[in-house]
């Protein structure tokens, strides 16, 4: 029996496995559509002795991830790393709103790879393309998982060519370039950079991404929850997280939905998703939906923002396709989108450089924002904890660092 398989998230229908999943063009091929979740044959009575350890990386729970044979593991350490407790956090929520919160916050710049949440998506797909002896892919990105699919691939001796919207840092570009990756910076912003890498797949029939309902890139994320549960001893109350295309939410959702058999009281956190006030459609939909009482077919409304001005690269997703599948999560989990202000990170980076000799990326501090916004908005209650999930290290953004840095 094969350790795993997919399953369309519409119609049920079972693929076998990742080639048989490549080979069908990453389609059901009964309903045509390209969602499909990854489920396993493994044993999941094992699980909880899991929670009892002290791994270095996600590749600890390697009964639940799409690979064979662990030999074919591309790894820098990711997906592990511990969270902290942020009592500046906990003090300002109790001081100014009264509030008794725990606030810990995922850093995910402390992942081995290329410091960001992108690294365990870009280590299962060195890894599984390895296992699968395929040599070239292709993704679009804002900047995080094409710096990251370029490191990891590299490694794996895969040849990637990426296409990134020409808002990117040059940081991020030099990063790629170090990896020795085909760098294509198109003329225009992510929407436009899909549509390149979609071209180029097809006219070279060469392996692409399937966005952000990618099983890979769900699968390796969803190990978040297994993190959540191992070092909280629980679900957090609220998560909050910056988001740009939604595959976050999406593996967390998708992480809860596979414990459930073994835990059935498990919850879905409360998901405040944030967006910069710059690049903010999935908010605008929201507020929209909100209004509106939620009226039938409310997750597919929302607005298109096209070449958004934001100097967050990594968060300008203008067109968020993804908006139908990561809204009704996130009304399922009684969370909301907020918006923050972009004109203000700068001052929080201080702020948390000041508290914590760190300066973190900006989409991080986007994320960081979203907890104050949460708070005036009155998403977090008295004993919630709260897991604050940021994505990067501020490596890739040096002309952020010198305004933070003053
Ligand atoms: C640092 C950081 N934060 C947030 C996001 C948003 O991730 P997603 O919306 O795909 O969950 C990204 C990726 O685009 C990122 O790199
Ligand atoms: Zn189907």
């Amino acid at each position: 029996m094969m350790k795993y398989y997919l399953k369309c998230v519409k119609c049920g229908y079972e693929t076998l496995d990742f080639p048989a999943w490549f080979s069908a063009n990453q389609e059901c091929v009964k309903c045509k559509t390209k969602y499909s979740e990854v489920w396993y044959h493994s044993d999941y009575n094992n699980f909880p002795d899991l929670l009892r350890g002290n791994p270095e990386d996600f590749w600890y729970y390697f009964d639940y991830l799409p690979l064979n044979d662990r030999k074919n593991v591309v790894s820098c350490k990711e997906g592990a790393a511990p969270m902290e407790r942020w009592e500046f956090l906990r003090d300002y929520a109790r001081k100014e709103f009264g509030i008794n919160c725990y606030v810990y916050v995922y850093r995910n710049d402390l992942n081995g790879g290329t410091n960001t949440f992108k690294d365990v998506a870009a280590s299962l797909a060195a890894s599984l393309f390895k296992e699968h002896n395929i040599t070239q892919y292709t993704i679009a990105s804002t900047g995080n998982t094409a710096t990251a699919y370029s490191k990891y691939l590299s490694l794996a001796g895969i040849k990637l060519t990426v296409f990134v919207p020409d808002c990117i840092t040059q940081d991020s570009v030099n990063e790629m370039h170090s990896y020795h990756q085909d760098v294509r910076i198109v003329d225009g912003d992510y929407a436009f950079a899909k549509k390149m890498a979609a071209q180029f797949h097809q006219q070279n029939k060469i392996l692409i991404s399937s966005g952000n309902i990618d099983p890979i890139r769900v699968e390796a994320k969803k190990t978040m929850v297994f993190e959540f549960l191992r070092q909280l001893g629980e679900m957090p109350d609220v998560y909050i997280q910056a988001v740009s295309g939604g595959t976050g939410p999406i593996a967390i959702d998708k992480g809860v939905r596979e414990l459930e058999p073994l835990y059935p009281y498990i919850n879905l956190p409360r998901m405040v998703l944030v967006q910069q006030d710059t690049c903010d459609p999935m908010v605008q939909g929201w507020e929209e939906a909100v209004e509106d009482n939620f009226p039938d077919g409310w997750e597919t409304r929302y607005p298109i923002i096209n070449n958004p001005q934001t100097s967050v690269s990594i968060l300008s997703t203008g067109n968020p396709a993804m908006y139908p599948v990561v809204a009704p999560i996130v009304k399922k989990s009684g969370g909301s989108f907020v918006r923050v202000k972009e004109e203000n990170l700068t001052d929080l980076a201080a702020k948390v450089y000041k508290e914590k000799n760190l300066v973190l990326g900006p989409a991080s501090i986007v994320c960081l924002s979203g907890f104050y916004k949460a708070l005036q908005e009155k998403q977090i209650n008295n004993g919630d904890t709260v897991l604050i999930n940021t994505g990067e290290g501020v490596a890739r953004a040096k002309e952020f660092e010198g305004e933070v840095m003053g």
